[in-house]
């Protein structure tokens, strides 16, 4: 077992933080009070590599590991949850699958212009009335001679009112004892595609997430169609494999900004005669928060070291997963505890941790089904 770091590993770690330290720290309340996209980042990180990370560079990608982008998210996730999640949603629910299972025409078109940060790309699953229970969509592509029709919604869109292609998953067959499921890529400025204002949310105001609707969207299998017909299900199951460790890494970035500012505060405030921080109570909480997040990014980089190593990472990346947004949730708790009254006002900016870490337990599957997944895996003969 190897805990080192490789050196290409620590120098696209440091790259991360100062850009992030430089430039995303700076706006990130900005970004919190006034939801404003973050044009400009997303332009950075592309200039950087860092939105195609784990893509080869014949593909417009940086051709990093997964352990670095790991390394990447949480640096950009602790100075901007928002900013994090934009990145990871371009690098593993979008890149990720046009790689692994589009055509070269598709990666021409579809893979090379958001690997390399120029355009954008989202994932659309979720759908009103079908989130966990992911299969049982009504969103439906019927074929009509050459010619697919999708129509349908999606909701919780991250990044669908900015993104310049969506990979849509649609009910393909409904004969037979299971549904079984396409996975369909195309721009979103087709005819038949329209895009509802941002949602409005508790936290990572700045990523904005929209329901997309399609009306009789004309599609084709050449072209549209990503990964084999009728397997669409497993394309979007083996995709959250990969982005639940981006979410985990997004986890990480939040509880590592409110620890370092619980530390800095208990180290200047003064109660009792001293730091708060000579207090065994705020000592516990601090080792408490440090333990959490030291065993949530250890299971984060197992999956990533999985990944890379081409294993099936399904129970690892739910995991690291559940672990770590639910250790985020605790840690950004803490902190405003530690901060007192001036942690639950915006002035300190912890508050903004604890409602941007609740969403991790959420997206890309809740804590209750990352559990289904871990058991089944744990329970299976
Ligand atoms: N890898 C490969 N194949 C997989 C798989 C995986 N990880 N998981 C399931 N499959 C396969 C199964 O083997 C099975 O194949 P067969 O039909 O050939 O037997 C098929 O997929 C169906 O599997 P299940 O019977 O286990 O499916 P299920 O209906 O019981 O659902 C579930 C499983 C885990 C609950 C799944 O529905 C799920 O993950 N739900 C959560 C959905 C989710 O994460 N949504 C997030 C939306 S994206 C988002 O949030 C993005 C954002 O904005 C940031």
């Amino acid at each position: 077992m190897n805990f080192e770091l490789t050196e290409e590993q620590k120098m696209i770690r440091d790259t991360a933080r100062d850009f992030a330290n430089r430039e995303v720290e700076p706006k990130a309340a900005e970004l919190d009070k006034t939801a404003r996209w973050p044009t400009e980042l997303v332009k950075q990180l592309g200039e950087l590599g860092f939105m195609g990370m784990a893509i080869p560079q014949e593909w417009g990608g940086a051709g990093f590991d997964a352990v670095s982008y790991v390394l990447a998210m949480e640096e950009i996730s602790r100075a901007c949850a928002s900013t994090g999640v934009i990145m990871s949603v371009n690098n593993s629910l979008y890149c990720d699958p046009v790689y692994k299972w589009g055509s070269d025409d598709q990666k021409k078109q579809y893979l090379t212009p958001c690997a390399s940060g120029q355009k954008l790309g989202c994932f659309a699953l979720t759908e009103p009335m079908s989130g966990s229970d992911a299969q049982t969509m009504v969103t439906a592509v019927e074929p009509v001679g050459d010619d697919l029709i999708l129509n349908g919604s999606k909701n919780f869109i991250t990044c669908g009112d900015h993104a310049d292609f969506v990979i849509v998953f649609a009910v393909s067959q409904r004969d037979g004892k299971k549904l079984k499921h396409d996975a369909l890529i195309f721009p979103t400025d087709l005819p038949g595609v329209t895009k509802a204002p941002p949602d409005v949310k508790l936290g990572i105001h700045a990523a904005h997430s929209c329901t997309l609707y399609f009306e009789n969207v004309k599609l084709n299998r050449k072209e549209h169609l990503l990964g084999p017909e009728h397997q669409g299900f497993k394309v979007a199951m083996v995709t959250l494999d990969g982005g639940r460790i981006g979410i985990a890494s997004q986890a990480l970035g939040i509880a590592r900004a409110a620890l370092e500012k619980s530390i800095a505060y208990a180290k200047e405030r003064k109660a009792f005669g001293g730091p708060i921080a000579n207090l065994q109570a705020i000592q516990f909480m601090i080792a408490d928060m440090a333990t959490e997040l030291d065993a949530a990014r250890l299971l984060t980089l197992r999956a990533a070291y999985l990944k890379d190593k081409g294993a099936r990472h399904s129970m690892e990346s739910a995991q690291a997963k559940v672990f770590a947004s639910e250790a985020a949730t605790r840690i950004a708790h803490k902190a405003i505890q530690i901060h007192g009254g001036y942690g639950y006002t915006v002035e300190y900016g912890v508050e903004r941790h604890y409602r941007d870490a609740r969403i991790t337990e959420i997206y890309e599957g809740t804590s209750e089904i990352q559990r289904v997944v871990i058991a089944a895996n744990m329970l299976k003969d």
